[in-house]
């Protein structure tokens, strides 16, 4: 029997507790022990309920009546109601607006029109890989696994290719937001009070800046890109407003990059501490579909999102209150035992693989799904066609963020396919 103090003691809320890795001994415990925990949070004035197994998880997602996206934030942090208004996007409604919303976007993510990206993706890919080959290694995540996706979004979003930096930069700057560490306000010549960004960083008042003038570009000047469709859609005779837009711009970067940046360094690492798996993998490449899913579970790159409880209720007959937050670990769903046999085990071919990545089901569940899922498998691919086999080259480095799974850096040397020796 696990003590109480034992459990109270655990802290997965702090972001430095990610630096040295996820928590999983702790998330397990919480599962088999606590797994509707009450959590305090220091420093703030309140906590919120820790829902770590996969079962809660999708039950939460699929109640959007029981529970709110839009009453307060869904990060853990407590807005006043004028900064959640000024940061909401998308993610952040609840029906109707919600579906308003997602209409005027969905039709850009069909798994028909992602396969229309393959090839541009493909080619993104192939250029990465051979860059890295010729270098004989490098950082895998600055080299490979930050610039792919943004370049794929920056290319549906219609942003000019040599602006994708630009975009990497202020996509880091927005992680940087969930590290607990003050970030300088007056970055970017941003003069809005933080608490009033996304991810309280002044890179989103730049993200918002640069999405205005591309908008403005393309309200005169229309292309076949999704800026074009979101500053002319309209739905029910209604178009985004400036703030919308704006905040919805900023939600496509981010989720469009930081997420498949770090599904892709996560999966690598994965394949480069399994290498039995990666000879797998290359003995069998019909296996490249099961591994997306499995690198999908196992980097579990967005670790929460949290709701609050819109009237008094209960989970697994623990009683939650109306407006306590309910915070759903998918890094810890993923990991649960009652959904996958050996959990811990980095298995390519897994199958079933019922992960909660994209979250827990539910009518907020990723729209960028299926790109999400063709580049991991493209970059998979390609990497396999060429015969590129890399091994770590120094230890990485992790974020510091209990929101993003992310590395910072992952060293790596290319070797030559199945062997050890450098190529
Ligand atoms: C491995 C990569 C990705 C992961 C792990 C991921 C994760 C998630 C999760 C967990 C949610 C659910 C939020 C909730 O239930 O409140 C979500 C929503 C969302 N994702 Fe992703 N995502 C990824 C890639 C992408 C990509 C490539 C895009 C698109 C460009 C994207 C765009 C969105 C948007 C717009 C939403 C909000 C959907 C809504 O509220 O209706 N994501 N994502």
């Amino acid at each position: 029997m696990v003590a109480a103090d034992r459990l109270s003691e655990i802290n997965i809320a702090d972001p430095a507790v990610y630096e040295r890795g996820v928590p999983h001994v702790d998330f397990r415990l919480l599962r088999d022990h606590d797994p509707v925990h009450w959590h305090p949070w220091p420093d703030r004035s309140s906590g919120f309920w820790a829902i770590t197994r996969h079962a809660d998880i999708v039950a939460i997602s699929r109640d959007t009546e029981t529970y709110s996206s839009a009453a307060e934030h869904v990060l853990i942090v407590d807005l006043d109601p004028d900064e959640l208004e000024a940061r909401r996007s998308l993610i952040e409604t609840d029906p109707p607006q919600h579906t308003r919303l997602r209409r005027l976007v969905s039709s850009a993510f069909t798994p028909r029109k992602v396969a229309e990206y393959e090839q541009a993706t493909r080619n993104i890919a192939a250029g990465l890989l051979d860059e890295i080959a010729a270098a004989g290694g490098g950082d895998f995540v600055s080299a490979v696994s930050a610039p792919l996706p943004i370049n794929v979004i920056v290319s549906i979003l219609g942003i000019p290719a040599e602006d994708a930096p630009f975009m990497v930069e202020l996509s880091n700057r927005l992680v940087a937001g969930t590290s607990g560490v003050r970030l300088d306000a007056a970055a970017y010549g941003n003069t809005t009070p933080l608490s009033h960004l996304p991810f309280d960083s002044p890179a989103s008042h730049a993200l918002f800046e640069y999405g205005r003038r591309i908008g403005r570009e393309r309200r005169t000047d229309p292309r076949d890109d999704l800026v074009t469709r979101l500053v002319h859609a309209e739905v029910d005779g209604e178009s985004l407003s400036d703030i919308e837009y704006c905040n919805f711009f900023q939600l496509l970067v981010f989720a469009g990059n930081e997420t498949t940046r770090t599904a892709i360094s996560q999966g690598m690492l994965a394949l480069l501490e399994n290498p039995a798996e990666l000879d797998r993998l290359e003995d069998d490449p019909a296996l490249v579909s099961k591994a997306v899913e499995e690198i999908l579970r196992w980097a579990s790159p967005i670790m929460y999102f949290r709701r609050t409880a819109m009237r008094d209720t209960e989970i697994g007959g623990v009683p939650i209150r109306r407006g306590e937050k309910v915070v759903m670990w998918y890094v810890s769903g993923n990991f649960d035992e009652r959904v996958f046999s050996e959990p811990d085990r980095f298995d390519v071919s897994r199958d079933p693989n019922d992960h909660v990545t994209f979250g827990g089901s539910g009518s907020h569940y990723c729209l960028g799904a299926w790109l999400a899922r063709l580049e991991v498998r493209i970059l998979l691919e390609e990497m396999i066609a060429r015969g590129i086999r890399l091994e770590l080259a120094d230890a990485p480095a992790r974020a510091r963020s209990n929101f993003v799974n992310g590395l910072q850096t992952l060293p790596v040397r290319v070797v030559s396919r199945g062997s050890r020796v450098p190529a």
